[in-house]
């Protein structure tokens, strides 16, 4: 590898703190987007029209299909197939693979008799109108052998065990020194099941190009798509072309495929013409995955000047009967606080429910709407600032691992914060601030999120007008990774904007590893990084071979890039001509990232401090969050307006997680009871009061060679805290059950 090898090495674009990096830079396909023109896998257009598949969804939760009657659904018009587990196409067994280095295996679409959850795919339709796919979709007919669902959490919390693999983190004795602090808090919060609700649902099209599949599809990561296809359809993984441009949504939702992928190419094969599939709203609820509950129990010890000697986070959770996904509402807890004393873990129910899966900051989420709370209540028991009792217990290195901190300013945060939100106003004591029939309150809580870097690749080519395009399997999911590589690659080669073009979303890119985990912009812009650098290198080295060029003779490492021009002190053209006369097919540059060799050397993650004024109406209950406002630490920011936008996406899912959202399972068949959005409920505009994001100027050179890290899941973590805490001081309520609805604040 080459530039980006030595980090410490000085790097002009990334020196260069007035450049387009960082910048304010409007969505570059922004005007796709909101004009609709940015096509979904749905709304691509195929090579024919395409016929119209139409999943069934099972009935029951558990149990298998007795008896299947499709012939009123193949006699209903226009319909040109019909699939059960009856008459299936083959395809790869689950779990299996054909290509020895995929990264994913075979997953087929209607395996076999069996229902492992209310809604799963048990029946296929395809027609030549979605309206006859549907019609006839209702007409397939399907007995069931019903065994009676496990699916109430609650009733079988006696079932948790150890998740597969893990096992409980304790240091020192933090049964001793819960026992002997001299005061101790002890209390158990419940997060209710929750769905990703992406504004595009799952979709596939797909079509066959003689024996290559082409499938549009709205997903995450590319490769462990394209691999997993192939293996169902057990053929080799390069006659899978799989593509996704623009996504409406992803959240962890994504990160996975669904049945739609391999039943649009079974279909497409059989009928020899594109097929779309999607998952129709309703269907998105149960066919997908979700954030399982959870019951957590916190428990701190502390001394009476607000030192914290043991400290617990012990969290149960659900995942479906087969799987394994534990929502690790716990780990974040390892690395906040300093306490001798800790003990934190998981606990897992097998439930006859729908499969749980990672959803936007998975862990942090849910777990920091329990310690941040107790956090809060702590700091009144013991009289002091909620914010004071943190610093207080500011570690200086992390209190599990013992490993530096790559860079904190958690205390930064929230000090910077308190003071533009004005927190010296509130008042400690709750129920004192009226506004007409509102009480008012202030509260405040952390924020932490891991950051993550993967391995991958990048390419950057000029061609012959100077256009810089940008070439990478990477994803946007409403991020901003189009735009943020684009300015990486103007930035690099000295051009502006509108001579960027970027191609993501594309198994035959240079892989990326996608988008999740907040690891997306820091691993895809540290690989465009590399490749613009490598880009740089080549066209100077052009330049100063080329006796055409007024650069002629070099020094090529001298070649400045800047308004599309390339120079040499006085001596310059224009990268056009250049690449027009010296090398007109365009000239490509290749870039990679890895990890650092001693990256696990540090605790690395992102920071941020949350305040939020509530206003709760002491008539109904109802709580308005007027004020909001996060300070965040997450390294140096590639694009403040994007990653703003993802903070404060992320406060406002933290404002529905205190204040609205959950689903209710009905034990009595398995499914989730809200299947809309009109009763799955999450803020509006006109819900949310004042909201700002502000990020410190940071750079964690411990990182990647930008020093950035990410922001899309730092938001959400510790938000809903800060309005749960609000609440009290308005009102005086505790309410450790969310969402934190109005029948339970009065
Ligand atoms: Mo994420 S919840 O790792 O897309």
């Amino acid at each position: 590898m080459s530039s980006v090898e030595d980090w410490a090495a000085p790097n002009p674009v990334t020196e260069n703190r007035s450049g387009l990096i960082g910048k304010a830079v409007d969505r570059y396909e922004g005007p796709l987007k909101v004009t609709g023109t940015a096509p979904y896998a749905y709304e691509v257009v195929p090579p024919s029209p395409a016929a119209y598949g139409v999943m069934v969804p099972a009935a029951i939760a558990s149990g298998r299909i007795a008896a299947v009657d499709i012939a009123a659904a193949e006699a209903s018009p226009g319909v040109l197939l019909v699939w059960t587990h009856l008459n299936v196409p083959e395809q790869g067994a689950r779990g299996t693979k054909v290509n020895p280095r995929s990264t994913a295996t075979a997953a087929p679409a209607l395996e076999n008799d069996r229902v492992a959850y209310f809604g799963q795919p048990v029946a296929f339709v395809v027609a030549d109108s979605l309206e006859n796919a549907t019609a006839a979709a209702h007409l397939v007919r399907l007995t069931y052998e019903e065994a009676p669902p496990a699916a109430d959490f609650h009733a079988h919390l006696a079932d948790a065990a150890m998740p597969r693999g893990e096992e409980d983190t304790e240091i020192g004795d933090f049964e001793a020194g819960f026992a002997a602090a001299p005061v101790t808090l002890d209390q158990t919060w419940h997060t209710p099941l929750q769905n990703h609700c992406q504004m595009e649902p799952c979709a596939t099209l797909a079509w066959w190009d003689g024996d290559r599949c082409v499938v549009h599809t709205s997903i995450q990561m590319v490769k462990p798509a394209q691999h997993g296809l192939a293996e169902t359809l057990k053929i080799d993984r390069d006659a899978v072309h799989l593509l996704t441009r623009y996504i409406g949504g992803g959240f962890g939702g994504k990160g996975q495929a669904y049945d739609d992928l391999a039943l649009a190419a079974l279909g497409a094969r059989a009928i020899g013409r594109p097929v779309k599939v999607t998952f129709t709203r309703q269907q998105m609820f149960h066919g997908t995955v979700h954030r399982p509950a959870t019951v957590q129990r916190v428990r701190l010890g502390a001394t009476a000047d607000g030192k914290l000697t043991a400290m617990s986070l012990m969290t149960t959770t659900h995942c479906e009967r087969n799987g394994h996904f534990t929502e690790h509402a716990s780990n974040f807890a390892r690395s906040l606080y300093a306490a001798p004393n800790r003990l934190t873990g998981h606990r897992l129910v097998k439930l006859d429910l729908p499969g749980a899966g990672p959803m936007r900051a998975p862990g942090e989420a849910s777990g920091m709407l329990s310690l941040e709370c107790a956090m809060d209540e702590l700091a009144e028991t013991l009289g002091l600032d909620p914010v004071e009792l943190r610093i207080r217990n500011e570690p200086e290195r992390d209190p599990e691992t013992g490993k530096p901190f790559s860079i904190r300013q958690l205390v930064r945060c929230m000090k910077e914060g308190a003071q533009l939100f004005g927190w010296d106003r509130r008042l400690p004591f709750p129920g004192k601030v009226r506004d007409g029939r509102w009480l008012v309150g202030m509260g405040m809580a952390a924020a932490i999120r891991g950051n993550f870097l993967l391995p991958a690749k990048a390419s950057f080519t000029v061609d012959a007008e100077g256009v810089i395009t940008v070439r990478q399997g990477m994803t946007d999911i409403g991020t901003g990774t189009y735009t943020v590589l684009a300015q990486i690659a103007a930035e690099t080669l000295g051009v502006p904007l509108k001579d960027v073009r970027v191609e993501i979303g594309d198994s035959e890119l240079p892989p990326a590893p996608g988008s999740g985990g907040q690891f997306g912009a820091a691993t895809a812009g540290s690989a465009a990084l590399d490749a613009g650098m490598n880009l740089r290198k080549a066209i100077a080295e052009l330049a100063a071979s080329d006796p055409d060029s007024p650069l002629f003779g070099g020094p090529s490492e001298q070649v400045t890039f800047q308004d599309g021009v390339i120079a040499i002190a006085n001596r310059s053209e224009s990268l056009a001509d250049l690449i027009r006369r010296a090398r007109p097919e365009g000239l490509t540059a290749q870039g990679e990232i890895r990890p650092a060799a001693d990256a696990r050397n540090w605790s690395q993650h992102t920071y941020g401090a949350h305040f939020a004024e509530v206003g709760v109406d002491t008539v109904t209950g109802e709580v308005r969050t007027r004020r909001m406002l996060g300070v965040f630490a997450a390294g140096r920011i590639l694009n403040w307006k994007t990653a703003r936008s993802q903070l404060t996406g992320g406060m406002i899912w933290g404002v529905a997680s205190a204040l609205t959202e959950g689903n209710a399972v009905d034990p009595r068949y398995g499914s989730l009871i809200n299947q809309d959005l009109a009763s799955y409920l999450v803020p509006v505009q006109a819900d949310i009061g004042e909201l700002d994001a502000i990020m410190l100027d940071e750079v964690d050179d411990k990182a990647n060679p930008m020093g950035i890290k990410g922001v899309g899941e730092l938001g959400i973590s510790g938000a809903g805290a800060a309005v749960a805490n609000a609440i009290y001081n308005a009102c005086g309520v505790r309410v450790r059950d969310y969402p934190i609805t109005p029948d339970k604040v009065l």
